[in-house]
């Protein structure tokens, strides 16, 4: 990915207010780079579907603007939407459709030439070649779930929005959805999926944005926002300045303070083990004196928690 290049969705200022006066969005500024996948992570009614249908066109925006690949969603449609497959998060399924025929459809719905060689490779590729003659309702509910992400890939786009794709899915189908996204990527599509599983953006976002209440209030690449999130500091207050940790503290990671009076212990709050007992223990067999303890979480974690505990209010699952 060249970090230069410009972004392949750029969205500014972007507020959405529906007809009723709710507020969905709130000044939305968001960059996406090409190849990259992004999770959009927030609780339910965070704004992250309005957020995904409003860059994809299919929502009005109040202010603001979305531009996809350069064209402009509402003055440039149809050359903005052709780049861009979507799977919304409410499954809409026609129960008598044949499935080679409807992935044959949306193809055309783009005014692509008919091209059934890529129909039927996207159709194996999505371990249902053996279905192409089958109705809709003769499938599973996971095997729905790849037509219509065969549907969106149909006119082979380079972005591709996934609105909730494992929302109640068992984990078989959660495995699958990850190994589709992985291959895609290697095909050089940027992916866009929202979820409200903190372990899902972990485990497949290159970059993760936090959306509350219709605002991103965060986002970075997964692994920076992830020690953020799962960290918690202990910050050891000396009674005699130390010039150097100690080597039999080393395996703690210590960050000592430019003065040598403090020493600040990072954790992962979601471990089984924190290590601060043991750390206690060393730092007494070191010979230092505590004269203070404190702890401190990042604010994004806290934030991260309000949400997780909003999220369980509202949770339908
Ligand atoms: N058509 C609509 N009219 C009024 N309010 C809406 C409409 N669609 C969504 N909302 C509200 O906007 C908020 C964000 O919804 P949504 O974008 O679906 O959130 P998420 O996908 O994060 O769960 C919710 O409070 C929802 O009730
Ligand atoms: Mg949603």
């Amino acid at each position: 990915m060249n970090p230069t290049s410009e972004p392949i969705i750029r969205v500014r200022g972007l507020g959405k207010r529906y007809a009723n006066g709710f507020t969905a969005l709130s000044n939305v500024d968001l960059d996406i780079k090409e190849g990259e996948i992004l999770a959009l992570l927030g609780p339910n009614g965070a704004g992250k579907t309005t957020l995904i249908s409003t860059i994809c066109g299919l929502v009005e925006p109040t202010s603001g603007s979305v531009t996809v690949g350069g064209h402009d969603i509402h003055k440039n449609f149809r050359e903005a939407r052709s780049l861009i497959g979507l799977v919304p998060q409410e499954l809409a399924i026609a129960p008598f459709d044949v499935v080679a025929n409807t992935v044959r459809l949306s193809r055309g719905l783009f005014g692509l030439a008919r091209n059934d060689v890529y129909i039927e490779e996207l159709l194996g590729r999505l371990s249902l070649g053996d279905k192409m003659g089958n109705i809709m309702q003769q499938l599973s509910g996971g095997m729905k779930r790849r037509v219509l992400i065969a549907k969106a890939l149909a006119h082979e786009p380079r972005i591709l929005f996934l609105d909730e794709p494992t929302a109640g899915v068992d984990v078989e189908l959660r495995k699958d959805m990850w190994a589709i996204v992985e291959q895609l990527r290697a095909d050089g599509v940027t992916i866009i999926l929202t979820t409200h599983y903190i372990e899902e953006a972990e485990e497949i976002a290159d970059r993760v944005g936090v959306i509350a209440k219709g605002r991103i209030i965060a986002i970075d690449d997964k692994v920076n926002l992830m020690s953020r999130f799962g960290r918690k500091q202990l910050t050891i207050e000396l009674r005699d300045p130390c010039d150097s940790v100690p080597a039999t503290l080393e395996p703690f990671s210590l960050e000592r303070s430019s003065d040598g009076r403090r020493l600040v212990y990072s954790y992962d709050t979601r471990a089984d083990r924190t290590g601060i007992t043991s750390l206690l223990q060393a730092l007494n067999s070191a010979g230092l004196q505590l004269k203070d303890l404190s702890t401190t979480q990042s604010s994004l974690e806290d934030i991260f928690v309000d949400m997780v505990a909003s999220d369980n209010d509202g949770a339908v699952e």
